[in-house]
Formats: C-alpha cells, structure tokens, sequence
C-alpha cells in the first residue's frame, strides 16, 4: 500500500514517516520520500505565472509485506529536529487480496471528476457541476466497494495549482482509506511543445508536472504515465492517452506487455482503461469528425485487445456514459445485452466519464454497437464474485442506483477458447 501526502516539513525540518500495523499488534515505521517541483519546472502560464502556488511537500510511503485483506491502521508522523513528533489522525485501510486470489472484489471506475465548492463559492466557471454528488455518493458507500480507480482529469486545475490542494481535501475521505489509482488526462499532460501526443493548453501549463508527484502510481517513469496493477482476480493495464499508443511506440510495446502478461486462469478478468476514448463514442464531437473515438485510436489497439481477449476497456474524457456491445472489428459479435457467457469473442466498450464535469452531449446518429447512454453524472462499479462471475453496474451520483448493467459469466477454458486471432498458430505434427 502506497500512503501519500503533502506537508509544510522539507526533509531538514522534520523526518516523514508511516505509522502501521495490525490492531493489537505492535506498529511498525516506514520511511517517507519527500519531492516537490518549483515554478520553473512549469511549462507555461498561468501554472508558471499568476496560478503558481508552492505546493509544500509531497511525502510518499511504501507499506510492504501485508498479509492479503487485512485491516490495517496506520497513521502519519512528521519528526521534528528536537524529537516531538507530529501526528496525523489515525486511518485504516484493508490490504490487497493476492493477485489471482478469490474473495469478493469490488472495484469503482470513472473519469473526469474535478472538484467544487460546498459553499457554493468559484462557481463563475461551473466547469464540474456534478463533482460532488459523485464524491458524496462514493464517501457514502465506503463499505461496499475496495479499489478506485479515476481514469483522468482529476481536478481540472488548470495551472491554478492551490486547485489541487482543493481536490485531494475532497477525494480524502476515499482516497484515505482506499488505494485511490489514476490515469493522466489531457487537463493534467497536454501542453504544446512539451512532449505529449497533443499540443493543446489544457493542463494550463502544468504539462503533468502536479499529477504526476502528488499521485504515485506504479509506473516505470510517472512522466510516462502507462502502468499494470493487479487487484486480486483483476488485471489492470493502464495507458496514457497523453503519450502516442500508435504501433510502433513505446507505449503500444507496452500495452502489448501489459495484456500478455497475465495468467487468465488466476486473474480471468481483463481491463483496458485510458482517459481518452480509444475504443467507442457516441459523443457529438467525435461523431462530427466522423470517427467516433479519438482518432487513430483503435485502428492501432483492436488487434490487442481482441488477441488478448481484453473483457472490457474503459475511457473518460466524454461527460457521459456509454456502453457498447461485445466487438470485433467494428462489428458486434454478440447480440446479448444482459448477461454474457462462453468464449470472449469481443470487447465491451464503455465511456464513464460522467464523473461530475459538464455534461457532453451525444451526436443523434445511433450507432449498431451502442447499447445504452445516459446524459448524466455516473460511475461504474465492478464486482467479481470469483473467477467464474462478474457484475457490471451503472449508477448515477445522484442516487446511487443502478441504471445500466450485465454481467458475465464464464469458465477458464472459454478464455483458451480460439476465437478470431486469439490463439497462436497449432501445428499438425502429433
Ligand atoms: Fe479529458
């Protein structure tokens, strides 16, 4: 487990660390690292201009060797030079599960959140007019799920850096006790001329600087924010919608690495996810450009996801939900809408980027593949049961209830099942 937080300590004022352990049990210590980043590592206004803020210290703490699904409590301390130590409140977080292992696993996905004011103050933008509905939905429902995952676009500072501070005060309700994974969006990366696959200013000069030193996440360089993580019989590959995913890169090597690397038999259940929509839309922008997705998105990645049989891939960025049928090469393959069983023969597409931005609306033109919009704020949440059943859930924030869902059901030798491409040429010889 992964505890991070930021102080007002730089490393010669006080020693960050980890309290932890095991209710009746004597704690242990683990050591922090300590980062910031300055102005001048800023791309371009105003995150290096009128919206620079010095975002303190960002203390970042490994919790290693924990026994799977465990409750455990732990609690932050900063040592001053004279020896008093500065205690934090005392939280409590349940472990992993072993990856492949079986026990109920419930996992939240959305995108596209940001933050806003309870007192209903910075509303001249209104940009994230569901974001707290969402938040409050979650921190209500704290028992009922285990791992979170906000697919970018997480507080839409833009350059105005002291909007960070504002979004991890939300989130930490959640993001305390839960481990609370993100990928990169184009508010955190895009910025011209800096690397990223777009040239766009709407990280408002941050060019991904904030997100990826506040957040870590298990990535080989968290400037290339792309990353594999397990949650028990989940797989996860995370990409990074910000970086080129096109054949021939390092990100699409990657997430070529990423979803065969795992052992379908202890971790049956495969997800793709990226900010971005790589895979389906019915969003009206990208309808207009007649691709529906961002192009050049599943041109490069279908082939991966239909050899590695990915179950289901998730995107943000569009403000709404979507979910689309099973597909092969555009095509649906299954004419099921509720519950799916036998052989993956197709990857089931969904938006849930309704996380609490402005909402975006859908193009009129419906598509075969489009199985059920809502022009509303939502999360999905996953349940597996074991390796043979899962439950896919639509809510909406502002209740809580489900309104879109199927699940499926399937046994180890539907995934070996040849299907399409997914399996590797067999020889006659006997
Ligand atoms: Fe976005």
């Amino acid at each position: 487990m992964t505890v991070t937080w930021t102080s007002g300590y730089n490393i010669d004022e006080a020693v960050p660390f980890v309290e932890w352990g095991l209710t009746g049990h004597s704690p242990k210590q683990s050591p922090a690292g300590t980062l910031t980043f300055t102005r001048g590592s800023m791309c371009g206004p105003p995150a290096r201009t009128v919206g620079w803020r010095d975002p303190g210290f960002i203390h970042t703490s490994f919790l290693k060797e924990l026994w799977p699904n465990t409750m455990y409590n732990y609690r932050i301390g900063h040592m001053l030079l004279n020896g008093t130590i500065i205690w934090s409140k005392i939280y409590s977080f349940k472990s992993s599960p072993y990856p492949g292992q079986n026990s109920l696993q419930r996992v939240i996905i959305f995108g596209d959140m940001g933050k806003a004011e309870r007192d209903g103050s910075n509303e001249y933008a209104c940009y994230q007019p569901g974001s707290l509905i969402t938040t409050d939905q979650l921190i209500s429902d704290l028992d009922n799920y285990d791992i979170v995952f906000h697919i970018g676009d997480m507080p839409y500072a833009n350059g105005y850096l002291s909007q960070w501070d504002q979004f991890t005060a939300q989130v930490e309700p959640i993001a305390s006790i839960k481990p609370y994974m993100v990928a990169s969006g184009n508010h955190e990366r895009s910025w011209p001329n800096s690397g990223g696959f777009y040239a766009t200013k709407d990280s408002g000069g941050e060019c991904g600087v904030p997100a990826e030193t506040m957040y870590y996440v298990p990535a080989e360089n968290r400037a290339k924010f792309w990353y594999s993580t397990d949650y028990g019989m989940f797989h996860f590959c995370i990409a990074d919608s910000e970086h080129d995913w096109r054949e021939g890169s390092e990100q699409y090597a990657w997430i070529e690495k990423c979803l065969a690397s795992v052992d379908r038999n202890k971790q049956p259940w495969l997800i793709f996810s990226a900010h971005r929509v790589l895979g389906y839309s019915s969003n009206s922008w990208y309808a207009m450009e007649g691709s529906f997705e961002e192009p050049m998105g599943r041109e490069h990645l279908q082939k991966l996801w239909q050899k590695y049989k990915v179950d289901i891939a998730f995107y943000g960025h569009v403000h709404n939900y979507e979910r689309t049928c099973p597909i092969y090469q555009n095509q649906c393959v299954n004419t099921e809408r509720d519950s799916y069983s036998g052989t993956v023969n197709g990857t089931i597409h969904v938006v849930v980027g309704g996380g609490g931005s402005h909402l975006s609306d859908f193009t009129e033109i419906n598509t075969v593949w489009s199985l059920y919009k809502d022009h509303d704020w939502g999360f999905v949440k996953l349940t597996a049961f074991n390796h043979s059943s899962l439950l896919f859930e639509y809510k909406k924030s502002r209740d809580g209830l489900v309104y879109d869902s199927f699940t499926i059901s399937r046994d180890y030798r539907d995934v070996l099942a040849c299907v399409h491409d997914g399996c590797e040429p067999t020889t006659l010889a006997s």
